[in-house]
């Protein structure tokens, strides 16, 4: 009898957990804003940038190579969504050669730190880390209301 009133308190966190999982999972599906790539992006980013923090934290060089692994491919979905007008950024929605640039500045740096982690230079893995906080920060202030 105990075990099925624990089991029952298993399946009902499990379910509960299933529509966070949904989210995360298709990405780009945002309460407000419906679907586009660039939330696609920041909702990849955001959970690989939290991996990425504790993995340099803990000198787990390859933790830091899976982290960036599901990041690769977004940016350029989300170039092409705003050549082709399928996104609008927030703010500043004239700058897009300047939000094209700010992207490729951070995944650039995103490269450099995996190649960092390849070749175990925690020295330079820290640098590259708070670089690319600098990057969120900045394309936040000039792109996100
Ligand atoms: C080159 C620009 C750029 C960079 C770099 C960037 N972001 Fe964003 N981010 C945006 C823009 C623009 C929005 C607003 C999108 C919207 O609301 O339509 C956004 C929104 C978000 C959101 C909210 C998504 C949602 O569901 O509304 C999260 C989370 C996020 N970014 C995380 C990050 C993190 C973490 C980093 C750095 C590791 C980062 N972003 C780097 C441009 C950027």
């Amino acid at each position: 009898m105990k075990r099925n009133v624990l089991l029952q308190f298993a399946a009902m966190a499990l379910l509960a957990a299933v529509p966070f999982a949904v989210y995360a999972h298709e990405g780009g599906k945002h309460p407000d804003q419906g679907s586009n790539s660039l939330i696609e992006e920041m909702l990849i980013l955001q959970k690989a940038f939290q991996e990425i923090v504790v993995a340099v934290v803990l000198k787990d060089n390859k933790g830091v190579i899976n982290a960036i692994e599901p990041m690769k491919g977004t940016m350029e979905k989300t170039h092409e969504s705003a050549h082709t007008g399928k996104i609008s950024l927030p703010k500043n929605s004239g700058k897009l050669d300047k939000f094209i640039k700010m992207d490729k500045e951070f995944h650039h740096n995103l490269h450099l730190l995996e190649e960092s982690a390849q070749k175990n230079d925690y020295k330079n893995m820290h640098t590259l880390t708070k670089k690319l906080l600098d990057g969120c920060i900045n394309c936040h202030s000039t792109f996100r209301k």
